[in-house]
């Protein structure tokens, strides 16, 4: 029987994972099966401990789960702080974060950015965010500013990462080198969050949706700014995952010109 994962979130019915996991499975030779598990939202742990007694041996975990994963695993990897998107089964559950080290590579070697010394505003201060801080910063990212819309929950992030800074979007000024949207705002289609003044010529705005263009990529480009949405970051920590499963680093360029071009297709 194939070795078993798959991503477990509420909803999932449109996720790539299976679609880029078939392909990393493919060009490494493994041997796995890849599905989607949508768990009721108070079923969480149930559906988990389901598909271990099944033999599972690893979840990618999305919306809204993250933080119960964090709270579901037995031991936890120093950069999956509070939130945990992968679980590994051998015997214990260990959980860990691919997402910062996703945005990380899609950044530094797919769009070929030098993060050292950069001047950093991340947009948001929930799961999606704290996922990516510790990341950045051993990137060697220069200056970070946190800014979200409830500000106690930015200034308890930036408390838990040293040299890092809170605000409001209202008290933000001066432009950036990398803005990084990681709110859930344009998600559920409320009004987005729009910085002013942070962006200028040779910006770099990073939205961690992807599939669409948001009223973010919208606003950066009109301002010059280089606008990429998500999907490097999906594609990376997916392979970051699947190294951590089966122990080898699938190659992610060719599986991202696919993924882009059938996307762009539609
Ligand atoms: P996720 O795991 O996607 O980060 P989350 O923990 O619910 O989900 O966090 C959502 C983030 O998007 C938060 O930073 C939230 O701001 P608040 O902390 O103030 O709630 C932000 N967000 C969501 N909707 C927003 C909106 N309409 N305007 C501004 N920020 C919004």
């Amino acid at each position: 029987m194939s070795d078993r994962y798959a991503l477990i979130g509420n909803p999932v019915a449109h996720s790539k994972s299976p679609w880029i996991h078939a392909r990393f499975a493919r060009a490494c030779r493994q041997d796995l099966e890849y599905g989607l598990i949508e768990a009721p939202l108070d079923g969480f742990a149930a559906a988990v401990d389901s598909f271990r007694a099944g033999g599972g041996k690893g979840l990618n975990v999305t919306l809204p789960f993250k933080e119960q994963a964090r709270q579901y695993s037995e031991r936890v990897a120093a950069r999956a702080a509070q939130v945990v998107n992968t679980l590994k089964f051998n015997g214990g559950v260990f959980g860990d974060n691919t997402d910062g080290v996703g945005l990380v590579r899609d950044l530094s070697i797919n769009m070929g950015v030098d993060l050292k010394g950069r001047r950093v505003l991340l947009m948001g201060a929930g799961g999606a965010a704290q996922g990516v801080v510790g990341a950045l910063l051993e990137a060697g990212v220069g200056q970070m500013v946190i800014a979200n819309r409830t500000m106690a929950r930015a200034e308890a992030l930036a408390a838990r990462h040293p040299g890092v800074r809170a605000s409001s979007y209202a008290s933000l000024s001066g432009s950036l080198d990398l803005v990084v949207n990681a709110t859930s705002s344009g998600l559920r289609g409320d009004a987005p969050v729009l910085p002013h003044g942070v962006f200028g010529l040779g910006t770099i705005a990073y939205d961690m949706v992807y599939g669409r263009d948001t009223p973010f990529l919208a606003a950066a480009r009109a301002a010059g700014a280089r606008a990429c949405d998500g999907l490097g970051m999906l594609v990376e920590q997916a392979a970051e995952s699947f190294l951590l499963w089966r122990g080898m680093r699938p190659e992610t360029g060719p599986v991202l010109a696919e993924l882009r071009a059938e996307l762009s297709r539609r």
